[in-house]
């Protein structure tokens, strides 16, 4: 589903360049729950935008769902962006002067979704969520698993077939960030393929899939068996 092939990353600072990512290779298929792993600053956020189709390499390449990224006009990213990739962030990303159901509608806007659709779909998947009760509620009258929780509506808004999270538990408490991550897994057996940052073992270990980062490279990609 995704492959890429000697990906680099660089970045031009004032102190030169930042090499971010050095030479990745990786294909993830359809399905798969992957963690990826690694210390601050090893790339895992740069490889999640390029994943997620937010940035492209500066070198090598990466094929979304058969399709060359850099080949694509922004705009051509950016509806593959809204489409197919749901994204779930650290800080949840909400709009904070937006309700909970019209965080959830804004992807189905940009799809051009109609609105009586769009608020149905918005309503059934905060009910999914269990926020039914929470629509009207502005993210901050709503605490930090309601406010993931609304995200991970929204990012299911378009009907993605990948999930993209970089650390979705970081800012939440170890019960909660447990909440979120069953939810998350749940979407997975359901079929979505989902991806998660993160630089927590005990988050790891609920993938099936360990890939380690260090200094912009892949050093280890193992299959596990689940632990919880
Ligand atoms: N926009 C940027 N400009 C310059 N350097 C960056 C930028 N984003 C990330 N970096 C650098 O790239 C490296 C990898 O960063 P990042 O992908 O955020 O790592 P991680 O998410 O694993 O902490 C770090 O050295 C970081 O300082
Ligand atoms: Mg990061």
């Amino acid at each position: 589903m995704m492959a890429l092939r000697g990906v680099w990353k660089t970045y031009h600072g004032p102190a030169g360049p930042v090499h971010a990512l050095r030479g990745i290779d990786l294909t993830i298929g359809q399905g798969e729950f992957v963690a990826i792993m690694g210390p601050s600053g090893s790339g895992k956020s740069t490889l999640m935008h390029i994943l997620g189709c937010l940035d492209v390499p500066s070198r090598g390449e990466y094929v979304f769902r058969g399709r060359p990224v850099h080949g694509m006009s922004h705009a051509e990213l950016a509806a593959v962006r809204n489409r197919e990739i749901g994204f779930v962030f650290q800080n949840f990303h909400l709009l904070p002067r937006l309700s909970a159901l019209r965080n959830v509608e804004l992807p189905m806007v940009y799809a051009g979704v109609d609105r009586r659709s769009r608020r149905a779909r918005a309503l059934a998947l905060l009910k999914e969520m269990g926020l039914a009760d929470r629509a009207d509620h502005l993210p901050s009258e709503l605490s930090g698993g309601q406010r993931q929780r609304v995200a991970i509506a929204r990012a299911l808004a378009n009907r993605p077939s990948l999930i993209l999270a970089d650390e979705p538990t970081g800012a939440l408490d170890s019960a909660t960030g447990r909440d979120v991550l069953q939810l998350l897994a749940s979407l997975n057996r359901e079929g979505v393929t989902l991806v998660i940052i993160t630089h927590d073992e005990q988050v790891g270990r609920m993938a099936p899939r360990m890939v380690r980062l260090l200094d912009g490279r892949v050093v280890s990609d193992e299959r596990q068996v689940q632990g919880g």
